[in-house]
């Protein structure tokens, strides 16, 4: 039904009203418990070897939503329900922004790709952690936090820390666990400020005074220069309550992103691109960073980027990845996707005599 009608019509729409219908849509259906009912029992997937615990959390599977979808916590009761493991809200700031100009999000649909220009608009934690107080999901929760964009907060210090934490105090009761992201990659005047790695510590030293046992993980800036990411593993090991690590889109377009779309398709269309052409650039990155935080270590890696099918998940979770999440391929799959992935994992396990997934991680790593 997704690929014959709902996406035809959504696609005839500017992106970013596209995906505002689908949210007040999900906002609307999940106040029904007997549609989310029966949107769960149509969507998920329940197989014990999907099951895992990472960071001390509750997982019924490895596959989660990312950040970006439900920026505002509205949809989230619905989105639970879709057979995801865990949904990631936000990324939410200390105070509203407006996010940049629209038009700021585009399709390219020649690469199964977006280009993402938003600069994290958003309701404010307060506002979020109200509505969260109302609606919960089904399944656990991620928020992820991100400096609140905003010409007149710039980025500097100590502003930047005194902004993460006011969020992390507002919001750090409503989920599972909260993702600081370091780096997004469309709000330029701060998509730098943790280049200073030094940064990062002494805003988890900041961080540390806000009494809360959620675990953390930090949603770092992509890089496949082996010295930075030992670098910012060895600064998180000095506080307990990092427990993993993910990793943002790279910004613009670096030349080893390989597009389809027209060169003056894309002139036009500034921003960070999100979909499958970022998939083979992310698994190094995801791979080197499993090599940095090493065996048996206590933080685990959240990977998203092109996931579309059963096999870039297992690939991901097969390079390192303890949870893998998806967006990109929501918009052209439609949630149908989700099952399929889930029902791939379990064969894909299967194959491999693994009776957990938790076995799985970190399987193919350093094989070519
Ligand atoms: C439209 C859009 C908005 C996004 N917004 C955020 C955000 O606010 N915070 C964040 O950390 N990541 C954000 N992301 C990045 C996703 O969380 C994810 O890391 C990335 O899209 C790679 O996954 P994908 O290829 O499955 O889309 C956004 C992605 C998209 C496509």
């Amino acid at each position: 039904m997704y690929e014959g009608l709902v996406k035809p019509l959504l696609f005839r729409m500017d992106a970013e009203r596209a995906h505002n219908m689908a949210i007040r849509a999900c906002d609307f259906a999940g106040r029904s418990r007997t549609l989310r009912r029966a949107v769960a029992r149509r969507f998920g997937v329940d197989d014990p070897r999907l099951r895992t615990t990472v960071a001390g959390i509750e997982f019924a599977n490895p596959l989660g939503l990312a950040a970006g979808f439900d920026k505002n916590g509205r949809a989230v009761a619905m989105l639970g329900s879709l057979g995801f493991g865990h949904v990631e809200l936000g990324s939410v700031s200390a105070y509203v922004s407006h996010g940049n100009p629209r038009p700021r999000l585009w399709r390219l649909p020649d690469d199964r790709a977006v280009v993402v220009y938003y600069g994290v608009p958003n309701d404010g934690a307060e506002a979020v952690a109200a509505r969260l107080a109302r609606r919960r999901p089904a399944v656990a929760l991620g928020i992820n936090l991100v400096k609140t964009n905003d010409p007149s907060r710039p980025a500097v210090e100590p502003d930047v820390y005194e902004d993460f934490a006011r969020s992390l105090r507002l919001i750090a009761g409503s989920a599972e666990y909260v993702t600081l992201n370091l780096s997004c990659p469309n709000s330029a005047d701060d998509r730098d400020f943790f280049d200073d790695h030094d940064r990062i510590g002494t805003l988890l030293g900041h961080l540390a005074d806000v009494t809360t046992e959620v675990p953390l993980v930090l949603k770092l800036k992509p890089t496949t220069d082996r010295g930075k990411l030992r670098d910012i593993v060895q600064i998180a090991d000095a506080f307990p309550s990092v427990r993993g690590f993910a990793i943002n889109l790279p910004s613009g377009r670096p030349e080893h992103l390989k597009l389809k779309s027209a060169a003056a398709v894309l002139d036009f269309r500034p921003g960070a691109i999100a979909g499958e052409p970022v998939e083979a650039y992310l698994n190094e990155v995801l791979s080197r960073l499993y090599d940095a935080i090493g065996p048996g270590s206590r933080y685990a890696l959240i990977a998203a980027g092109g996931v579309a099918s059963a096999e870039a998940a297992y690939r991901k979770i097969q390079l390192g990845a303890s949870l893998v999440q998806l967006y990109t391929g929501l918009i052209y799959h439609g949630p149908r996707l989700v099952p399929e992935i889930l029902r791939g994992l379990t064969e894909r396990l299967e194959r491999d005599g693994f009776d957990s997934v938790e076995k799985a991680v970190g399987s193919g790593h350093g094989v070519a």
